[in-house]
């Protein structure tokens, strides 16, 4: 059985997919996915089917977990949480579990994400805007921020998936105002000093894995803010206490995320993920810089994402012919949000290095056929 599956694997028809997410994933995790599907570790059952109380599932979640840690360099001191409901989620339970009667909630907007978090939080209590692109559409990050010394907690979105900005430093914070980040699109992507944030979450299914599964870092000394009364299932110390097993987790997403996760350790870890998705970012941005004008970035160029690559054409005929002849050529989901129009090349982890250069090379020969 396993043979005449590797056999229809090696047929198999794949494009270079540089949708924003659910994005692509590492090929080679796939592929163990798809021989383990019907057996599952010698139980005889999918990892589908089996329960999330079996040691087999226990196995792999706590692996899922370890790679965490060990791929974040983060210490004891942090909780690490696989919950559902998406990073959306996570815009209410920050303020729900974070909240202080009488501080403020310190946010910074820098994209559609953040105003998202931004309103939630308003449902919760006085929240401070401290710093907007959004007067000129969200092209920068505004990294000189100074969040007050009595805020409840300071928020950001370290990479704004629409525009393709990015934070290039970690804003500073009072030694007791938590610094919590939406890493939902740029995760393990680069290294950081993550022990300078409080709470890190992230939606699984740009950088970690599959969609279904939330990932959510809590400094531990955190989980006892939250009010008494809260429901159960939305304290994130339910969560902590029971190491994400409190009730049926998503399992089948944390087994694939464990595999991508294994994969990008093999592979040499953050910082060999960093350098080449800098060479990645760094062979389209050329592209854009060296074509006279014919591609515009969108982002301005101090704030430019290494996982989100936006830009414009001169007219949105061009942009529409070049979304369709580039998925001829294979080059799938290259158009921008609809809110920011033009094109969007998302590059995160497990884009390979011959995908960008196939889109580079395709963006020259439009160029030159165009321009
Ligand atoms: C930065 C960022 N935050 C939050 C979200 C929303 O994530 P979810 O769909 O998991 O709720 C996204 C989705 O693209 C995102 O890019």
């Amino acid at each position: 059985m396993i043979e005449r599956i590797e056999k229809v694997t090696g047929m198999v028809h794949r494009v270079y997919n540089f949708y924003p997410g659910p994005a692509t994933l590492p090929l080679p995790a796939l592929e163990r996915a798809q021989k383990e599907l019907l057996d599952y570790a010698g139980t005889g059952m999918s990892v589908l089917e089996i329960s999330h109380r079996s040691k087999e599932y226990d196995q792999l979640h706590h692996e899922a977990m370890n790679l965490v840690r060990e791929l974040m360099g983060l210490s004891d001191d942090f909780k690490v949480l696989f919950l559902q409901g998406g990073a959306s989620t996570q815009f209410y339970m920050v303020p729900l579990n974070l909240h202080v009667e009488g501080k403020p909630m310190e946010y910074v907007n820098t994209g559609r994400w953040s105003t998202k978090a931004i309103k939630e939080a308003r449902l919760f209590g006085e929240v401070r805007v401290v710093a907007s692109s959004e007067e000129e559409k969200f092209t920068y990050v505004p990294e000189e921020v100074q969040f007050s010394d009595g805020a409840a907690y300071a928020h950001i979105t370290t990479n704004n998936t629409l525009y393709g900005t990015q934070w290039h430093s970690i804003p500073k914070v009072a030694n007791d105002v938590p610094l919590v980040a939406d890493m939902s699109s740029d995760i393990l992507s680069r290294q950081m000093d993550f022990k300078r944030f409080s709470v890190i979450y992230a939606g699984a299914q740009k950088n970690l894995g599959p969609a279904g599964v939330t990932l959510v870092i809590v400094r531990e000394d955190l989980l006892d803010r939250v009010p008494e009364n809260t429901p159960t299932m939305q304290k994130w110390k339910t969560h902590a206490e029971k190491d994400s097993l409190f009730n049926t987790p998503p399992t089948f997403s944390i087994y694939i995320m464990k595999l991508c996760l294994e994969y990008l350790k093999e592979h040499g870890g953050v910082s060999a993920q960093e350098k080449l998705n800098r060479e990645k970012a760094k062979i389209l941005y050329d592209i854009i810089d060296s074509s006279d004008g014919f591609y515009r970035g969108h982002a301005k160029k101090e704030s430019r994402s290494i996982m989100n690559v936006t830009f414009r054409l001169p007219t949105e005929e061009l942009e529409a012919m070049c979304v369709e002849e580039g998925a001829k050529r294979g080059l799938i989901g290259i158009k921008g949000h609809r809110s920011v129009g033009g094109m969007r090349a998302s590059i995160y982890n497990a884009m390979t290095l011959e995908g960008v250069e196939k889109l580079a090379q395709f963006l020259r020969e439009f160029r030159e056929q165009h321009q």
